[in-house]
Order: C-alpha cells, then sequence, then structure tokens
C-alpha cells in the first residue's frame, strides 16, 4: 500500500497521475514524519486537536474542521487557480507569457529562491517546539498547533516545487529541507531570525506578528513571479499566512489590554506587581523582533534584488500598484552611512537596486497599522502610553547599518554607549526571566486565561472560547 494518495495527500495536482512525483514524495514523506516527529510541538504529539484542513482551493475546502492528531494531519499540496493566458507583469520581461516549466538560465537562482523560503517553514516549528507546555489557554494552544501544521504545509508547497521541477537538484534540497535544524551551530536555518530562540508566548505573538508578516511580502513578492507555479503556490499560501498574523496581532492585543487593566488597578506602569506584562517590556520584545524581522528583506541596495526584478523572478507586493513595471529610470533616494566616519549621506539609489527596500517599505507600514490597533486600545483604556516601531536602522545585522549602533531613533551610538544601552532597548536576562516565570506551565482549564493576557473576544469557528480545543483523553468529537 502506498503512503501516497490523494485521500492522505489533499491537492490539485494531479498527483495520482503524476508517478514520478509520486515517488519522489514516497521517499521524502517519511522523512517528513520522523522530522516532525521529533522536532514537531514537544509533549502533544497523540492529543486530538480542532484543526483547519485545507482540502480544496474554494471556501469549502478551505474551512474544514476537526479533531486530528497531529501526526495524522492531511497535509496537502494546493495551487490557487491558474489566471488564464498571465503574462509576466514587470523587468526585462515583461509583457511575455508566464513561464510553466523553469527556464534554464534561471534554474540555479529559483531553487535558491525556493530553498530561502522553504527553510523558514520547517524552522518555525522548531523554535516554537516546546510553546505547548506554557501556553496561556487552550484556545492559544489550539492557535500554536495551527500555526504549526500549516508551516508544515507551506514546507510542503516548497517541497512539491522543488520535486516537481528540479530533478534530482531538487530531491535533494527537499531533504535539505529536513536536515537543518534552527540554532545549530552546524547546521543551523539559513536566515537569522529563523535560528533565534522563542521561548515564550511573547516571543511567540511578536514572531507571528513580525516575522511571519516578512513571510506574507515574501510570498506578496514571489506571487509576482514568471514562474506560474511558484507564484500559484504562494498565493494559497497568503490565506494561511494571514490567519498567522491574525495570532500574533491579537494576541499581543489581548496582552496590551491585560496590561492596560493591571495599569488602572495598580494606577501605575508597573504591573509586574499584579503579574502582568508590562508595556516596558512589551516595547523590548517589539524592537527584538521587528528588528530582526527586517533583516529578512535583505540589503537595501542589493544586485541580486534587481536581478531577481530584471529577469521576472520576484517582483514587489501588489506589482500592480505601482505606475512604472520596469523601473529602469526611477531612483530611491537613501541615507547611507558613509564608509569610514558612518555619516549619514542622502544617495539616489537606481530603484532597481533599491527592490529590497522597496518591499520593506510596505512590511514596515504594514507593522504600522498593527501598531497603531494596539495602541488605540490603550488610548480606548485612557492610557497616553504608545508603543513604537523602533527605527530601521536599529539593531540590524543584515544591510548598510549592520556593524553600526543606533539607538531607537536611529541616532548614532558608539559601542560603549550601546552596551551601557542595551538592556534599555532589547530584553535583558532579567525581562526574559519574569516572563518565563509568568509561563511556569500550561493553562488547560477550557476558557481559563493566564493572568497576563486578556481572553480573545471570540472563539475560532464559531466554537465558544471555552471549547476545548485541544483534547487530553485522546477522543474529540467536533
Ligand atoms: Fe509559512
Ligand atoms: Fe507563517
Amino acid at each position: 500500500m502506498t503512503a501516497i494518495s490523494n485521500e492522505k495527500i489533499p491537492n490539485n495536482v494531479n498527483l495520482s497521475e503524476d508517478k514520478k512525483l509520486q515517488r519522489a514524495l514516497e521517499q521524502w514523506q517519511p522523512n517528513f514524519i520522523n522530522w516532525w516527529n521529533e522536532m514537531g510541538p514537544e509533549g502533544f504529539q497523540s492529543r486530538n486537536v480542532y484543526l483547519r484542513t485545507a482540502i480544496s482551493t474554494d471556501v469549502e475546502g478551505w474551512a474544514h474542521y476537526d479533531f486530528v492528531r497531529m501526526p495524522e494531519y492531511r497535509w496537502g499540496i494546493f495551487l490557487a487557480d491558474a489566471v488564464p493566458d498571465r503574462k509576466i507583469g514587470f523587468g526585462d520581461v515583461i509583457g511575455q507569457p508566464v513561464w510553466q516549466d523553469v527556464p534554464g538560465e534561471h534554474r540555479n537562482t529559483l531553487r535558491r529562491l525556493i530553498v530561502t523560503q522553504g527553510d523558514t517553514e520547517p524552522a518555525s516549528v522548531e523554535q516554537q517546539r516546546m510553546l505547548g507546555h506554557s501556553c496561556p489557554s487552550l484556545y492559544d494552544m489550539r492557535n500554536l498547533f495551527q500555526v504549526n501544521v500549516e508551516e508544515g504545509r507551506h514546507l510542503w508547497a516548497m517541497v512539491y516545487l522543488l520535486q516537481r521541477f528540479f530533478g534530482r537538484d531538487g530531491r535533494e534540497e527537499a531533504e535539505g529541507l529536513l536536515e537543518r535544524r534552527s540554532g545549530n551551530q552546524d547546521k543551523p536555518r539559513i536566515l537569522g531570525a529563523f535560528n533565534e530562540p522563542c521561548e515564550d508566548w511573547l516571543s511567540f505573538m511578536m514572531f507571528t506578528m513580525f516575522t511571519d508578516r516578512d513571510g506574507k511580502y515574501q510570498l506578496l513578492a514571489l506571487a509576482e513571479s514568471g514562474f506560474d507555479p511558484l507564484s500559484r503556490t504562494t498565493r494559497f499560501m497568503l490565506t494561511e499566512e494571514a490567519h498567522h498574523m491574525f495570532v500574533g496581532e491579537t494576541g499581543i492585543g489581548r496582552i496590551v489590554q491585560r496590561t492596560s487593566a493591571l495599569m488602572k488597578e495598580a494606577k501605575n506602569e508597573d504591573v509586574r506587581t499584579l503579574g502582568g506584562i508590562d508595556l516596558a517590556t512589551i516595547q523590548k520584545y517589539l524592537n527584538l523582533w521587528y528588528s530582526l524581522s527586517l533583516d529578512l528583506f535583505g540589503s537595501e541596495i542589493s544586485t541580486n534584488a534587481a536581478s531577481f526584478f530584471a529577469s521576472g523572478l520576484k517582483g514587489r507586493a501588489k506589482e500592480e500598484k505601482f505606475a512604472d513595471h520596469v523601473a529602469m529610470e526611477g531612483v530611491y533616494p537613501m541615507d547611507v552611512p558613509k564608509p569610514g566616519s558612518g555619516e549619514m549621506q542622502r544617495e539616489e539609489v537606481p530603484l532597481r537596486s533599491a527592490m529590497n527596500e522597496v518591499l520593506r517599505d510596505g512590511y514596515v507600514d504594514d507593522c504600522q497599522r498593527g501598531v497603531d490597533r494596539w495602541n488605540k486600545v490603550l488610548r480606548d483604556a485612557g492610557h497616553a502610553h504608545e508603543l513604537k516601531l523602533p527605527s530601521r536602522r536599529f539593531h540590524r545585522q543584515q544591510g548598510i547599518f549592520s556593524g553600526m549602533h543606533f539607538d531607537t531613533n536611529g541616532n548614532r551610538l558608539t559601542a560603549e554607549q550601546w552596551a551601557a544601552k542595551r538592556d534599555a532597548f532589547l530584553p535583558s536576562a532579567a525581562d526574559r526571566a519574569y516572563v518565563k516565570s509568568l509561563q511556569g506551565k500550561a493553562i488547560v482549564e477550557p476558557g481559563k486565561m493566564a493572568n497576563w493576557i486578556a481572553p480573545p473576544p471570540r472563539g475560532v469557528n464559531a466554537k465558544p472560547v471555552e471549547f476545548e480545543y485541544v483534547r487530553t483523553d485522546g477522543q474529540g468529537q467536533a
């Protein structure tokens, strides 16, 4: 009996007819399950979890909820519907029909783009694997596991592309995606933020707010790709990514709401005395995960980004919003540190070389809208304190500001000044210890919330908040 069938792997890529792909997946799938059992949510693999599974790309197939044990989750392979007669919408190849196969000259670059995206998916599952043990509620635990299985599905999506279109190299890369490990010295994940520890729920919610949102922008840019299967895969992934950012944004929103209630009770901002998370600590975690996520867009000035754009491989988010899709003539004015002095100097960067920065602009605006909603919670409760996105120069390890120090307003600091102020900007060891101390054990009584977070306004899929989203008895009924 084969492990690969339409029943086990919901798909719209004609898997039952594609023997070559079936064989490749048959080899890979047991390794994926081994990886999932080893690196997926620790301690909860035999629980029945109320999860959404995509079984087709239409609205109904998408909203399929049931109790399932995570290792039995049906990870599917879906492409968004094809756009008839789709043409490449940007770059030197604008107006040409999209490619249904990989053009030979772009093979290595496309493979690299897909592997880099694919590597982030299992990485985040690894980063989050212990969090079930400290969840603030069953509702939140279920959301964590939903995010985890969907990142697993995103991995499947990228593995499909590698195995279907990149032959033997693709099959090797698909194995490599299961071999690297987040935070491992010898075989780390490819990108920095995906090697950072994510050991408490404040980090998890900042991660899904800021790091998954980088994912959204990368997927939007790849959705423009002239390689049509990549475009269609990423368009479908975006529907799942929206839920991950929902978990982050509303999660932090609920923490802010609870903190604001505790501030009233305490009659000051020091809510630690009442077992809450103070705004200063929330701000430091925000500074950390936002700056780590900004790095994921790559350097402000990038010849790689220029060539991805020129060759129609990776566009801008929502390319149709821009007037000029060739971007040969435009410039992007940018403050660039002068070599040596580090003094800022205005430079006009050719637009194509600034494509990472253009994508980052959209991301920053999107983050700001979320922060505005958190600040509205504070304002509505009568507090003057606001949360803020730090300057893009702050705490950067990639790009033109890396190797320099800035405060959160973007003012240059010496190494000594930075060392003295670091713990005022970023979570200190004491802050981390405090946040962890609030999350010593999982809150698993249905409907109950940890003291540091407000309940959500509603449950999942019209179920009440106090629904038993994760079952302890091994039995589950919707
Ligand atoms: Fe993902
Ligand atoms: Fe995600």
